[in-house]
């Protein structure tokens, strides 16, 4: 899909890889809405973009929230929905409070699941229209230490993956972008210090917005960033019991990191 004067309603656009998208759809001349929950760097953020585009305070967990974004793309008649809001906390499920758990299966599962469903048929209106929604690696591999993010990406992906067959004959495309580690502040220093303890590589925000721009060039309905974790994504699909095994024998490792 061409962004080229396209309206495009990005959550989670003040965080690492929300700035880098929004930096990398301006260019292209997308028309951007840029949601978040704090006024002053949403502004910052519209005023570092090249091209004029219009902020929204919403906190998407909340109906609220989620009404003014509907009301917003109503009233912009938005093309375009991308879902990038997304928070973490990295600690064994039995030491993480419910509230916490909460929080991130609601703004990272069901906050976009609803947004889709109340915007599709704003997005319907168009010739041609996308909804984006950013996975993760995660999203496809129980990993200790993740597994309520992991619930919620698998969610996710599940949701979006049927989307896009009941809308495969609707001019509105459903794609799916699933980075690996990526160096923002959504990852705390014990995750940034469990991922170098276990060798894993990190992209830069500006990695995904490529990769992006490439997914909704292409139209790519799934796309799985970095490797090996592409290889561990179909390992894990066909012989679960070998990335059990391989997870597993670094869970002193995880525990340890965890426990920081
Ligand atoms: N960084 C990684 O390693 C990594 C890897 C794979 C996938 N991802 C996914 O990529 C997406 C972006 O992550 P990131 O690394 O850019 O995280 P980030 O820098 O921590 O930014 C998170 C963004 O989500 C927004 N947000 C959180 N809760 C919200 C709420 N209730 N209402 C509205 N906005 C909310 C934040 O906005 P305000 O706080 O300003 O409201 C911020 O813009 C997420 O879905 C994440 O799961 C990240």
């Amino acid at each position: 899909m061409n962004v080229e004067n396209t309206k495009a309603l990005l959550t989670g656009a003040s965080g690492g890889i929300g700035r880098a998208i929004a930096n990398r759809l301006a260019q292209g001349g997308a028309l951007l809405t840029l949601v978040g929950r704090n006024q002053e760097t949403l502004q910052d953020l519209n005023r570092s973009l090249p091209g004029k585009h219009r902020v929204l305070v919403a906190d998407i967990t909340t109906q609220t929230g989620r009404a003014a974004v509907l009301e917003h793309a109503r009233a912009q008649e938005t093309a375009m929905l991308i879902n990038a809001a997304g928070v973490m906390d990295f600690q064994f499920v039995e030491q993480q409070s419910s509230a916490c758990i909460e929080q991130m299966i609601t703004t990272n599962m069901l906050a976009p699941v609803l947004l889709c469903h109340s915007l599709i048929p704003v997005l319907r209106q168009h010739e041609q229209a996308a909804i984006v929604n950013i996975g993760s690696i995660y999203g496809s591999i129980g990993h200790p230490g993740f597994s309520a993010y992991c619930a919620s990406k698998f969610g996710l992906r599940g949701f979006t993956e049927a989307l896009q067959r009941e809308l495969a004959d609707s001019p509105i495309r459903v794609l799916y972008l699933a980075p690996r580690a990526t160096l923002t502040d959504l990852n705390t220093r014990a995750v940034d210090d469990l991922n170098k303890a276990l060798g894993n590589s990190v992209d830069r925000p500006e990695q995904v917005a490529e990769e992006l721009m490439n997914v909704l060039a292409r139209s790519r309905r799934q796309r799985f960033m970095g490797w090996p974790e592409n290889l561990f994504v179909r390992l894990n699909g066909l012989f679960p019991g070998l990335v059990h095994n391989a997870l597993v024998r670094k869970l002193a490792i995880i525990r340890h990191h965890a426990q920081t």
